[in-house]
């Protein structure tokens, strides 16, 4: 590409002598003989650079410099000095100037530092491009955060998906999202200002799953004290997010699949049916395929359902999302600094563990880690004690005199006394189910209280 370059000089033979050195090195070039002229032909036209004298009849070289730079800033200069002084040169390059060349001027040397620009505004457009291509992904869906490009396969679904009464079936592996992604769904649904309830179906009595669904009638079954609601007339107008629907014993399947298609469910014991008007969202963790094959998901039912799927990535499918992650969640949890508080090396492994439990782990990590670092920074060496996983494979030192019940002790009392002696708070800061720290607790003889 040809530069543009506007060459000043009150001598009128240099100016002559760079005008045609420039276009014959293929150049296009203007020339002024003053700072005024100059600075009117700057504005009127698109130059790429500008070659000034410094000595010049009224406004010098370095004042033009600082104009220019004020009304065109993409515009490079370069000074040219007969008197070489190095002061003068420095102010220049401190001014904003590209360089500045010696009097007589050397035209190798000029040429060269021509090319030098050209090769850094090809280096500009390109970074601006980037820039403007990673910008194009959005950050964030509400509170789902990531910017992943299989993240805005997902916000795309959500945009269609969005004031739109249709079932969504979401798949992902634990603690990718889907409740969050339901919960999402919901808010921007014609149903926002209804009810929303979670169900999870792996948590229901398969003897009383049909009751719980539907309701009973009294004296249906022994124990049936009174008539019950269940939870599709307790979700009535609003939305039903059945979780691990796989976990549904085949029979409520076939029963459910008729409560969606007629709109209509019997209580157990009852003869009348009344009508529902229920939204669903239906996640399972499990490959819904092998779930249909394994005979745990009735087909019929699934196509009922996935009218809309959304399958969530899990977190180390996600390029890119580990960090925005991060971020936030140590930002969430009182870290200022955000993922400026990892150190590169820590970073370095977090972005090669596999994170099984995806981002609830991460979360789990992000509040042990603040808790647990030793240092200012969250360090490699802190990872062991956060996170024995990560670093099982690189040959860290876990052996004794520090043996891992030794460890497990430290960090339960740690998050006990930080929680208080509160032990649901603690389980969670630890990343274990709290009945798995009753069991330790008792195991290793300590009262909470105590701590
Ligand atoms: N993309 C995300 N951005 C921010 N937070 C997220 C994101 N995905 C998940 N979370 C958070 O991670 C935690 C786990 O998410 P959620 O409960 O929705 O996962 P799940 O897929 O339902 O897990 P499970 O299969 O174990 O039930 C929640 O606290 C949720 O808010
Ligand atoms: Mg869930």
């Amino acid at each position: 590409m040809n530069q543009k370059i506007l060459v000043v000089d009150d001598d009128p033979f240099i100016r002559e002598f760079l005008l045609e050195a420039l276009s014959s090195s293929g150049s296009w070039a203007e020339c002024a003989g003053d700072g005024i002229s100059a600075l009117r032909l700057i504005s009127e036209k698109d130059f790429d650079i500008l070659l000034t004298d410094l000595r010049l009849p009224g406004m010098d070289g370095i004042e033009l410099l600082r104009q220019v730079k004020q009304i065109k800033p993409g515009v490079e200069v370069i000074i040219m000095t007969g008197y070489g002084t190095v002061e003068s040169a420095v102010e220049a390059i401190k001014t904003g100037a590209f360089h500045y060349i010696e009097k007589p001027v050397n035209l190798e040397l000029l040429n060269s530092l021509l090319e030098k620009i050209r090769q850094l505004k090809s280096l500009y457009a390109e970074n601006r491009l980037l820039k403007e291509s990673i910008s194009k992904y959005r950050k964030n869906y509400g509170e789902i955060i990531g910017s992943s490009p299989r993240m805005q396969e997902v916000f795309t679904a959500l945009e269609k998906v969005k004031g739109k009464d249709l079932p969504v079936f979401i798949y992902g592996e634990s603690g990718t999202g889907k409740e969050l992604v339901a919960r999402t769904i919901w808010k921007e649904s014609l149903r926002a200002d209804e009810i929303f309830i979670p169900v999870n179906c792996g948590t229901i009595v398969p003897t009383i799953a049909e009751s719980e669904l539907f309701g009973h009638v009294k004296g249906a079954f022994t124990g049936a004290l009174k008539d019950k609601k269940g939870l599709f007339e307790a979700a009535n107008g609003g939305t039903l997010f059945l979780d691990e629907v796989t976990e549904l014993p085949i029979g409520i399947q076939v029963k459910l699949l008729r409560a969606i298609e007629q709109q209509k469910i019997r209580r157990v014991g009852d003869s009348k049916e009344r009508s529902v008007n229920v939204r669903l969202i239906a996640a399972t963790n499990e490959n819904p395929d092998s779930s249909l094959q394994n005979g745990k998901l009735r087909k019929d039912l699934y196509f009922r359902l996935n009218v809309v799927s959304i399958s969530l990535p899990p977190l180390r499918e996600r390029e890119g999302d580990l960090e925005l992650l991060l971020d936030h969640f140590l930002k969430k949890h009182g870290e200022k600094r955000g993922i400026g508080a990892i150190t590169e090396e820590a970073m370095d492994h977090l972005k090669r563990y596999h994170w099984p439990g995806n981002i609830r782990e991460l979360e789990h990590f992000v509040l042990r880690a603040l808790l647990f670092r030793t240092g200012e920074m969250v360090g490699i060496e802190d990872l062991a004690i956060i996170n024995r996983g990560m670093l099982s494979h690189k040959g860290i030192d876990l052996s004794p005199p520090y043996s891992l019940k030794e460890k497990e002790l430290d960090l339960i009392k740690a998050a006990l006394q930080k929680t208080g002696g509160k032990k649901k708070e603690a389980a969670t800061l630890l990343g274990i189910h709290p009945t798995t720290l009753y069991r330790k607790l008792k195991a290793l003889g300590i009262e909470p209280r105590s701590i």
